[in-house]
């Protein structure tokens, strides 16, 4: 019960709940118990944005004061005793809840955010029932195109401040405010100003009811069908740690949310959130194709695409044969990779695959970077690890003057980061024999393509990316694959050393 010092650190002990606590000194009730895992109601305070105190909704008891008192702005001080679970804050919280109700919709069973609604979920735990408020609800507009990615329904707006300090805070851009007063007050935009950031996302996951809701995600899913998972954004070289949400047992893919981390924060950008969709069944391709000898290309099956991968491998010299790859595969995918077709078959030809129209040193301040993808420096250290050049460049453009016989390409996964992916598998297709190893199910529409492999997206598969700054950003919980046969690195390279083990 005092003020103290942890290492540098001056610290305040205090007890929330009957539970005595220590936090550095300076730190609110709020962040306190956000901190211990003690969990205070709260609509306006958020952890990634600064305090205002609008809700009014956090109220705590301190021991010994007259009134209850919002917990996101009172800072803990030694000794202090707080409760936020006596029965007069229950109340307060009661009375809070029925007050933000007032003029809000009770559309929750045709509103987008039901499930995931903070209104909602607060009212379950402690509203009223009984309502008290007889008169009608002030009606404000509704469904508005504020922005590319959101649709803002006013009517449910509880005037929380959260997207107005977002604007303001996060991506300085200060698109919102909150016009007039008392009951006519109301969200939205600032005359000639749209929302037309890269994040605008974000102000879909802060707002704490159905106000602000996503353009790409809303009415297509009820989200207690969902299941999410934690895995990397492979959008850029960031690598923002997300969840992404599935419905495996229809194969379907729905969305990325940002996962709170040191590398994003609470944040990620609307580019990134797109990362999800090359994984749907419409988008990607299913089943390998392969074209043997004069026969044209078609479907077949893994085990068969392999062995006819081996075959053409066994009958060529290692100096014919090349690798191109591109920087959207995993630190163990380059490792096995390369051990087997630089360090046990002696291929030394091994191109980086990359966007000629990226700008590598691009930055947009927050986030997003020009590098787009998610494991440029985990390729740069598997090259050096098998004592190959290791420095970032495009190779495409010289394997393609090279033409070696046989070309073996990790293609990139996230296709719409590729704007010349096109033009550059056309030139692919006037190669002598290209193995693509891809889940771009367009790569299919390239006849001269004599073989598809199916690969894995990023949340299918183990293993870790580096990113720029070689942070470690891991996918460890992978969804079930897409379709059957889709298989990652790994998985193709161990088969590959099986046959040429049993070949040899
Ligand atoms: S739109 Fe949402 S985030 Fe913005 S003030 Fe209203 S409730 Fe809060
Ligand atoms: S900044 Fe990069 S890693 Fe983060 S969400 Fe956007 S594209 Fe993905
Ligand atoms: S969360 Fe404290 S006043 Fe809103």
């Amino acid at each position: 019960m005092s003020e103290a010092t942890q290492g540098s650190v001056e610290t305040v002990t205090f007890t929330l709940n009957d539970r005595e606590i220590t936090v550095p000194k300076g730190t609110t009730v709020m962040a306190a118990a956000r901190l211990k895992d003690v969990y205070i109601p709260h609509f306006c305070w958020h952890p990634g944005l600064k305090i205002a105190g609008v809700c009014r909704f956090c109220l705590v008891k301190v021991d010994n004061r007259p009134k209850l008192e919002i917990a996101c702005n009172l800072t803990a001080t030694p000794g202090m005793k707080v409760s936020s679970v006596l029965p007069e804050v229950k109340e307060a919280h009661k009375w809070a809840l029925e007050f933000h109700l007032v003029n809000h919709p009770l559309d929750c069973p045709i509103c987008d955010q039901a499930g995931e609604c903070k209104l909602q979920d607060y009212y379950m735990e402690v509203g009223k029932y009984k309502s008290e408020m007889d008169r009608p609800k002030v009606l404000k507009p509704k469904a508005l195109d504020i922005g590319s990615e959101l649709v803002l329904d006013t009517e449910r707006c509880i005037l929380c401040d959260r997207c107005v300090r977002f604007e303001e805070e996060v991506t300085k851009t200060g698109a919102l405010g909150i016009f007039n007063r008392g009951d006519r007050a109301v969200v939205g935009t600032y005359p000639d100003k749209k929302i037309e950031h890269n994040y605008q996302d974000n102000l879909v996951d802060i707002c704490p009811v159905g106000a602000f809701t996503s353009r790409d995600f809303r009415f297509k899913q009820r989200v207690w069908f969902l299941k999410d998972k934690p895995a990397v954004c492979p959008g850029c070289s960031t690598g923002c740690h997300v969840d992404v949400y599935a419905k495996p047992q229809v194969r379907s893919y729905f969305r990325l949310k940002p996962r709170e981390s040191a590398v994003n924060g609470f944040w990620m950008c609307d580019k990134g959130r797109n990362t999800y969709k090359h994984m749907n069944q419409e988008q990607r391709l299913r089943f390998p194709l392969v074209a043997e000898g004069s026969v044209a290309r078609r479907k077949t099956t893994v085990d068969e695409a392999l062995a006819a991968l081996v075959g053409r491998l066994l009958a060529a010299n290692k100096e014919d044969v090349a690798l191109l790859v591109s920087a959207q595969y995993t630190c163990e995918e380059y490792k096995t990779l390369f051990d087997l077709f630089v360090v046990k078959l002696g291929v030394s030809k091994v191109y980086q695959w990359r966007e000629p129209t990226e700008d590598l040193k691009a930055f947009d301040g927050l986030l997003y970077r020009g590098d787009h993808n998610p494991n440029t420096r985990g390729l740069s250290e598997a090259l050096k690890a098998a004592g190959l050049p290791s420095e970032v460049n495009n190779g495409f453009d010289e394997l393609v003057r090279q033409a070696p016989p046989l070309v073996i390409a990790l293609g990139p996964e996230v296709a719409f980061q590729f704007p010349s992916l096109p033009a550059q598998l056309k030139q692919l297709e006037q190669l002598p024999f290209v193995s693509l190893w891809t889940i771009d199910g367009a790569a299919a529409n390239y006849a001269g393509l004599k073989h598809l492999l199916p690969m894995k997206g990023f949340a299918e598969k183990r293993g870790h990316y580096l990113n720029f700054e070689a942070k470690v950003g891991e996918l460890a919980d992978p969804f079930p694959a897409g379709s059957d046969d889709a298989r990652d690195v790994t998985e193709v390279v161990a088969a590959l050393g099986d046959l040429f083990a049993h070949s040899l």
